[in-house]
């Protein structure tokens, strides 16, 4: 998804911006420009594909002198990935750069073709910078030229401008698209669409929220704006170091985020799982009173998180729970009940219809809960309470430690709802406790596993498609395994229930059809058995993971954990996250960047 930088300061401004956007690479992009203002000269640079090119294009300009400048990461949405259709988008005397997208754009070009503009590219974004030179041509003050522009857009944005007419001042407005702006100690100002490109060079920064808008330069530091009003400066310390964002070590931050899940559990986990209870300090005590029901709500592997603790949901707590995906429930007309709590998931925290969702429930007076890796993201921002996960920037588009978290956070808090309801024992709870405890062990990657992986993956690089099938909390395992398979190896792979296939897709079963099976012995491990037994009758290959030796399997990993469904879960979770990994290393394709993903997904 498109990423934003701008920099005010007298570092080289390139060098500043460029590497702002690195940083935002993980986001997914297609093309990427940037454009300096410096003695009132703005010049630009734009390339289609990855940073690299625009780098080549701009290797003979070294602006090394006080200025400023915007950059931009874009993933096509209206209009093609090509150079014209790159930011920053320039009028006369202005360059804009976007993120989001401005619904009323179709009328405002047509207003604007109307009387004579003409437009170079296919986007939305080019209306910004002509609604604005028209408005400064009609008042001569671009700081209401640039607040009448903001009025007239529709739809979710985040917007830095610069112009010749203002020269010593970068225009910003947020609506929808998360935008922060912060400074340094020497005063250099600096902007980003995610708190990544500010790490190691801003100190303090602003979360903008909603209708915030406003200027920055040099000489008079941010000035925010609301409704036309100013706005005290909310700043807070940026925290976090560059290097624990690089690779580490890892061929891949995939890789790298795969190993670091035991440790991230360890931090997910701090402080909640007590000895003999489950603590949230984030949540009131009487956060559960009057509530009936879960519905929650999420996309993509997010999803898949919820759909496993469901089972826990019903399981342990009792209470009734649904799973819904985002992009479906935001346009079926669903009947929320106000006894509903509202559970919203997300790794980004700024997922456009997992967002709209969560308004939705919100605006319908349900409690709303988001469980989500980003602080101060825009679904943190509107929901009543949150549990964050704790599982550090993923980098990798693939996610893998943010399922982890998630799981982990909402087991806890099924526990946590069971406590409450006395729906276990204490004895019982302590038990949970006790496994709670024991997953970043199970999580831990050993050479030995990682290099049978390694060697199995050959055999699994042709066939007509994939199937992962377990049943119960191994269903939506099996989803999520698919979901990583396809994404990064770009072939076919489904995730089915096991108990399901003979009714439909064994039709497919022959030696060309891959079968992981996820065979876990505390739940109902003979039924999956006989299901895998009727697709090795029909010749599929199988690929059995499963502490259990299976003679049928033409493949098998043996797991270890036998103890609790649960350490059996995140166990199998490494194995099929790392057998993606490694199907999709040796297939020669980009891991952390896979094509015609996005990292954030803030476009529905
Ligand atoms: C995960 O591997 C995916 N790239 C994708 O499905 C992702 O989980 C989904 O877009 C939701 O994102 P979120 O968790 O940031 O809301």
């Amino acid at each position: 998804m498109c990423g934003i930088v701008g920099y005010i300061g007298d570092e080289d401004i390139k060098e500043v911006l460029v590497d702002g956007l690195r940083e935002l690479e993980y986001r997914g992009y297609d093309s990427a420009g940037i454009a300096v203002l410096q003695d009132n000269e703005i010049q630009s640079f734009k390339a289609v594909g990855k940073l690299k090119n625009l780098e080549e294009k701009t290797k003979n300009f070294n602006p090394h002198a006080f200025g400023m400048g915007i950059g931009h990461t874009r993933w096509a949405t209206h209009g093609k990935p090509t150079e014209i259709n790159a930011h920053p988008h320039l009028g006369e005397f202005s360059y804009v750069v976007h993120n989001g997208i401005i619904e009323n754009y179709q009328e405002l070009k047509k207003e604007l073709q109307a009387e004579g503009v003409r437009f170079l590219s296919q986007t939305d974004t080019e209306v910004i910078v002509h609604l604005f030179e028209k408005s400064y041509k009609a008042l001569n003050d671009p700081m209401q030229a640039f607040e009448a522009t903001v009025n007239k857009l529709e739809g979710a944005y985040a917007v830095l401008l610069m112009t010749k007419v203002d020269p010593d001042r970068i225009y910003f407005a947020k609506n929808g698209s998360p935008m922060i702006v912060g400074n340094n100690d020497k005063n250099d100002i600096f902007f980003g669409s995610s708190d990544a490109a500010l790490i190691g060079k801003a100190t303090e920064v602003i979360y903008l929220d909603d209708g915030d808008y406003g200027y920055t330069s040099a000489k008079e530091g941010i000035t925010l704006l609301h409704n036309g009003k100013e706005k005290t400066l909310n700043k807070k310390a940026l925290l976090g170091d560059k290097i624990s964002a690089q690779k580490g070590g890892f061929r891949f931050f995939m890789e790298k985020e795969i190993y670091e899940q035991s440790e991230v559990l360890v931090d997910t986990v701090m402080g909640r799982a007590l000895d003999t209870k489950i603590q949230f300090e984030e949540l009131d005590p009487n956060f559960f009173d009057g509530i009936d029901g879960i519905t929650i709500c999420a996309c993509g592997t997010s999803y898949n998180s919820g759909l496993a603790c469901a089972y826990l949901f019903e399981r342990q707590a009792k209470i009734r729970t649904n799973v819904e995906i985002a992009s479906e429930f935001r346009y079926k007309e669903p009947l929320l009940d106000p006894k509903t709590l509202f559970v919203v998931i997300s790794q980004s925290g700024e997922t456009a219809d997992t967002l709209e969702a969560l308004k939705m429930a919100r605006d319908a007076g349900l409690k709303t809960l988001a469980i989500c890796n980003v602080d101060n993201s825009s679904i943190v921002r509107i929901s009543d309470y949150t549990l964050l996960t704790r599982a550090g920037i993923e980098k990798g588009v693939a996610s893998t430690k943010a399922f982890a978290t998630q799981v982990m956070v909402m087991w806890m808090l099924s526990l946590y709802i069971a406590q409450h309801k006395k729906t276990m024992s204490e004895e019982e709870i302590s038990a949970e406790i006790q496994a709670i405890r024991h997953i970043p062990q199970a999580v831990k990657v050993n050479d030995k596993l990682h290099e049978k992986v390694k060697r199995l993956s050959k055999r699994y690089l042709h066939g007509h498609g994939f199937f992962f099938i377990g049943r119960d909390l191994f269903y939506p395992l099996a989803l999520e395994g698919a979901l990583k398979l396809k994404e990064i190896s770009y072939l076919h792979a489904e995730g089915y229930p096991a108990g399901e296939m003979k009714h439909g897709p064994i039709a497919l079963a022959d030696s060309e059809l891959f079968t992981i099976a996820l065979m876990p012995k505390n739940i109902h491990y003979d039924k999956v058995k006989s299901n895998v037994e009727e697709l090795s009758a029909r010749d599929a290959t199988i690929l059995a993971i499963s502490p259990e030796r299976f003679e049928l399997a033409d493949d098998y990993v043996h797991t270890y954990c036998s103890d609790h469904a649960m350490s059996e879960f995140f166990e199998m979770m490494v194995v099929t996250q790392l057998l993606a990994l490694e199907i999709s290393v040796r297939l020669g394709n980009d891991v952390d960047m896979p094509r015609n993903l996005a990292k954030s997904v803030t476009v529905e």
